[in-house]
C-alpha cells in the first residue's frame, strides 16, 4: 500500500473528532470518502497531510511512519493537500499561485515543465495567468487550487470537497480532470459529501460518519455503474 492509516484519532483540544480510522490507499488509486458536514472529511485529509496533529494512531507512507511529521516536509515527499478554494492567495496573481506550489522544487526547468503540464490540462489558467486569483470564478478557482497541488510535483493528492461552490456540469469537469491526474500516475484520495457525484469516478469508496470510516461495497443494484476508468493509461 502506498498510504496504510491505522486506528486514527485526532481531537481539537478535548473534542474528538476521528475515532480510530483505518484507510488503505494502493498506489495508482483513486479512492473516495464521502460524508456529510462536520463528521470530519477534511479532519481526516489535513492528519495525513501532517497540517493537523495525530493524537494516537499511525500513518505510512512508502511503510514509513509519517504520522506527525509537518506538511512541508510531506509536500516534499510527494505527498499534497490540495484544500477547498477558499485557501488560495487572492492578491497573487493565477501564475503566482500557481508558482508557490513549487516552492520546494529546486530544478526550475522540472517547474516550467509542470507549469506547462497545468497549463495544457487547463487552457483557462493559461490564458488568466496573469489575473488575480481572487477576481476567478468559482470553477477557475478550483482549477488553480488543484493546479497549485500538481506543481509541487505530488505523487499523493488528498482533495477536499473539489466540487464545493460549483454547477454541476463543473463538477463533472473538474472530476474528469481529477480522474486524468491520476492516470497520469497520481495517487488520489478525494473527499466529498454526495456519493452520487463521485460514485462513477472512483475505484473505491468509504464513507465516513461522525468521525468513524466504513468501506462501502461497489453498488451492484440495478442502474448502477461499474467502477471507473481502468487505472491504465
Ligand atoms: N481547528 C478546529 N478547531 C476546533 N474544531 C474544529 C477545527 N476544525 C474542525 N473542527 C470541528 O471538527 C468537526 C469536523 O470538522 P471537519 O472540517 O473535519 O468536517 P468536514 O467533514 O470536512 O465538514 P464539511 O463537509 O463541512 O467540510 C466539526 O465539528 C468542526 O467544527
Ligand atoms: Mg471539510
Amino acid at each position: 500500500m502506498l498510504l496504510e492509516v491505522r486506528d486514527l484519532h485526532v481531537f481539537y483540544d478535548d473534542f474528538h473528532v476521528l475515532h480510530g480510522v483505518s484507510l488503505d490507499v494502493g498506489e495508482g488509486e483513486l479512492v473516495g470518502i464521502v460524508g456529510a458536514n462536520g463528521h470530519g472529511k477534511s479532519t481526516l485529509l489535513k492528519a495525513i497531510c501532517g497540517l493537523t496533529p495525530v493524537r494516537s494512531g499511525t500513518v505510512r507512507y512508502r511503510r514509513e511512519r509519517i504520522d506527525n511529521i509537518a506538511a512541508p516536509d510531506l509536500v516534499a515527499r510527494g505527498l499534497v493537500y490540495v484544500p477547498e478554494v477558499r485557501n488560495l492567495f487572492n492578491d497573487m496573481t493565477v501564475r503566482e499561485n500557481l508558482l508557490l506550489g513549487a516552492y520546494l522544487q529546486r530544478d526550475p526547468n522540472r517547474t516550467r515543465e509542470i507549469l506547462e503540464q497545468v497549463f495544457d490540462l487547463y487552457p483557462r489558467l493559461k490564458e488568466r495567468a496573469n489575473q488575480q486569483a481572487g477576481t476567478l470564478s468559482g470553477g477557475e478557482a478550483q482549477m488553480l487550487a488543484l493546479g497549485r497541488g500538481m506543481m509541487s510535483d505530488a505523487r499523493f493528492m488528498a482533495i477536499d470537497e473539489p466540487s464545493l461552490g460549483l454547477a454541476p456540469a463543473l463538477t463533472e469537469s473538474m472530476l474528469d480532470t481529477i480522474a486524468q491526474i491520476n492516470r497520469s500516475g497520481v495517487t488520489v484520495l478525494i473527499v466529498e459529501q454526495s456519493l452520487s457525484l463521485i460514485r462513477d469516478h472512483v475505484h473505491r469508496l468509504y464513507e465516513i460518519e461522525e468521525g468513524k470510516l466504513f468501506k462501502l461495497e461497489p453498488d451492484t443494484s440495478e442502474g448502477a455503474q461499474a467502477a471507473p476508468a481502468g487505472k491504465d493509461g
